[in-house]
């Protein structure tokens, strides 16, 4: 049997599901993944823009980077890997009890689609204060507009010899309630995750028999440890990606649950395998 096809069979008789996906999921989209094509912005990884020391070090630089990449993703729309999800979770198949999605994309398009979402990374749609006597550096607040400082209108081109003046710090976002700098509220390396969002999502693991990693290198903790995790509890673990991220796998491993390798871009696999489904 097809792999597409086993993947089926174990959705059907799965009780409670877990969908992890990455930045794989929103390629279709045109969104650029961050260890693809496309994925330096200027001579910058990710991994040296999304930190607190980047931020503090050049705060004008990396709200440059999120201003391009938040223009980027609200014209965007969701691929048919995110509706078929969401269609999943709007209506599962009976032997489902719960289909709960934990994405690490900051591109807010699974809500688009119409998936209730943990967002482990959380948004790129939302910030907080830097000032942590402010009580809005502990929540994150939602804010769209476009641009979201006129001194960042225009800026953040990804070209490599782009160079503009620096943003003087006044101009960059501030916050409602103390006036400081505002950042991002995502979460950066060297960062910890929401501890109360972090137990959302063991909750769900500890629960899951079937879990589906979509779309993600799996080089990121903590979520590069979900499909172990729940293989070693005896689940069931199907992969969506363009290329394999685990050469572990052993399925013939005694007392674990199985893996499944679905190769192909998400937005035709995933939808054929929930489709195949949900048609039963
Ligand atoms: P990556 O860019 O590391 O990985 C994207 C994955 O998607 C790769 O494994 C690709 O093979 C796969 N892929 C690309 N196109 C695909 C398609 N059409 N269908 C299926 N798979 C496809 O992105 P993430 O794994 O999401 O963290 O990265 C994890 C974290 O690292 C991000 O959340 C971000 C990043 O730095 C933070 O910002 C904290
Ligand atoms: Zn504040």
């Amino acid at each position: 049997m097809a792999n597409s096809a086993r993947a089926r069979e174990l959705l059907l008789s799965a009780r409670n599901l877990v969908i992890l996906t990455g930045a794989g999921v929103s390629a279709a989209s045109g969104v650029p993944t961050f260890r693809g094509p496309g994925g330096l912005w200027r001579h910058f990884r990710s991994e040296e823009l999304a930190t607190p020391r980047a931020f503090a070090g050049d705060p004008s630089l990396v709200w440059e980077w999120y201003h391009w990449r938040r223009e980027t993703v609200r014209t965007k729309l969701p691929n048919g890997a995110h509706l078929a999800i969401a269609r999943l979770q709007s209506k599962p198949p009976a032997n489902l009890l719960s289909a709960v999605l934990v994405t690490q994309n900051v591109d807010g398009i699974h809500p688009l689609a119409g998936s209730p979402c943990i967002e482990m990374h959380g948004s790129l749609f939302r910030t907080k204060c830097t000032n942590s006597r402010c009580p809005g550096s502990s929540k994150a607040t939602e804010d769209r507009r476009s641009p979201i400082v006129e001194a960042l209108r225009g800026r953040g081109a990804p070209d490599v010899e782009e160079r503009g003046p620096q943003i003087p710090e006044e101009e960059l976002p501030r916050c409602g309630e103390c006036g400081s700098l505002t950042r991002p509220a995502v979460v950066w390396f060297g960062e910890n995750l929401d501890p109360a969002v972090m137990a959302s999502v063991q909750d769900a693991l500890q629960a899951c028999d079937l879990l589906f990693v979509v779309g993600t290198s799996g080089l990121v903790y903590p979520a590069a440890g979900f499909a172990e995790e729940v293989q070693a509890r005896g689940g069931n673990v199907v992969e969506f990606n363009v290329e394999r991220t685990r050469q572990d796998a052993d399925p013939s491993r005694r007392g674990r649950g199985a893996y499944l390798f679905v190769e192909g871009p998400c937005e035709v696999t995933v939808p054929a395998v929930v489709n195949a489904a949900l048609a039963r």
